[in-house]
């Protein structure tokens, strides 16, 4: 077969390419529907922990009580902030992004691992666990120290969501916080080929290591395009002002009067939009019941205003439907996150997702290596 590019065929973004097999997660834009290992990501959001559903999507089935208590009892296991990650993010300057914090701490963590050239199998879904286990600690203590704030200790009486919120915040979370935030967990932990899973498998095609996917995965979730857009939602809605002394419906009204103008300029918004899900993401409505809870708990109409007032502009404008960043900005903001922690809770998540990914490339690899069409120069010498 030529190697020669037809450039009829060229695929930009390799949007609509379909590149390989995955039993991991079918993503169906058309009933807008989301399958984790076959279950609907709903059903598993509202009946299973992170901890099931983490076990789900490496083992591929649900785990039985035995092996849940087993599995559990690992997580807790490695769950206390690292003595030499700890010193890494110490030397870090304070005003490091948080995502950079992330992707440095997932290249140390492998950089030290004792089976660091081990890529089987069984070795990769202990590092998976380990490395799963251990972001949280990192994540809570890097926003504890941007606040000046000592670092908590993790509690092995709680699950790893409620366990997540003790460390970032010092205090017992609220069973309606606990739960918004487990869905978010959920939710966030799996996607098919999304941008950075699709760059976790490239740079397992090759024949590295899972802690090197992972770090290379970090840095493709960091863009404002991906993952990085549950920061800029709740940038969009600290533009508009958020005023506590607003009703729903001022709010509502002076997010469209924002969101009509941003369009006018023709902005990209934040939160809006999605390469597969082109008639609404599938993750939206539960979390945004997620977020509903959240409002009514924290009391906070002039959220749901500004939320409600951008989601219906964009849709009167340009039919283009909000994706899950959209509701995990909020609700990540009611919970108490500063807005740079947003990705780096994605990350914590999304590393099941990712090695998930890498131990299934392993099982089939073929190298990941596309061609491209060349319009440089024409052939040319030098004098
Ligand atoms: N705001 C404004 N317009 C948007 C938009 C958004 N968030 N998302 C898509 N559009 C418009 C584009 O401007 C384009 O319009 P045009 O045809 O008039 O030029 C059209 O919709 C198609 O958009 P395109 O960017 O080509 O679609 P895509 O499939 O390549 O992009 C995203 C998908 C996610 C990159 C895109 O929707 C986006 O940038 N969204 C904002 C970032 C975000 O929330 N990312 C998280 C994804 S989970």
């Amino acid at each position: 077969m030529s190697q020669v590019p037809n450039t009829d065929e060229i695929k930009k973004g390799l949007a609509g390419v379909v590149v390989d097999y995955t039993a991991i997660s079918k993503v169906n834009p058309d009933s807008n529907s989301l399958l984790y290992r076959g279950y609907p990501v709903q059903e598993l959001a509202a009946r299973c922990s992170v901890e099931e559903v983490a076990y789900l999507l490496w083992h591929g089935d649900l785990p039985t009580p035995e092996q849940l208590a087993d599995f559990e009892r690992r997580e807790r296991a490695g769950r206390s902030l690292d003595p030499l990650l700890k010193h890494v993010v110490d030397e870090l300057p304070a005003g490091t992004h948080p995502m950079d914090v992330c992707r440095t701490a997932a290249s140390v963590h492998g950089a030290r691992h004792p089976k660091a050239e081990d890529s089987s199998r069984e070795a990769n879904l202990e590092k998976a666990l380990e490395l799963f286990a251990a972001m949280p600690a990192v994540v809570a203590y890097d926003q504890r120290r941007r606040r000046g704030q000592e670092p908590v200790e993790p509690r092995d009486d709680l699950g790893y969501a409620a366990n997540f919120l003790w460390m970032a915040f010092g205090e017992e979370a609220a069973p309606e916080v606990l739960h918004a935030f487990e869905v978010s967990m959920i939710l966030y932990a799996e996607h098919s080929f999304n941008a950075s899973t699709f760059t976790a498998r490239v740079v397992t095609s090759t024949l590295s290591d899972l802690h090197s996917a992972v770090t290379a995965a970090i840095g493709a979730l960091k863009g404002p395009l991906h993952g990085g857009a549950n920061e800029a939602v709740m940038e969009t809605f600290e533009k508009i002002g958020i005023r506590a002394d607003e009703t729903h419906e001022q709010a509502k009204a002076r997010a469209k009067a924002w969101m009509d103008a941003a369009l006018a300029e023709k902005k990209k918004i934040m939160g809006f939009g999605h390469r597969v899900y082109k008639h609404g993401d599938s993750r939206v409505p539960t979390m945004k019941a997620a977020l509903d809870d959240l409002i009514a708990f924290y009391g906070r109409p002039e959220i749901l205003g500004l939320y409600d007032g951008l989601e219906q502009a964009m849709d009167e404008a340009k039919g283009i439907k909000p994706n899950l960043d959209y509701p995990t900005g909020p609700a990540y903001h009611l919970m108490g996150f500063d807005i740079p922690t947003f990705t780096p809770l994605f990350v914590a998540s999304r590393i099941v997702g990712w090695t998930a990914h890498v131990i299934e490339q392993l099982e089939n690899n073929s190298l990941i290596r596309p061609l491209s069409a060349y319009n440089g120069p024409d052939e040319r010498h030098l004098d």
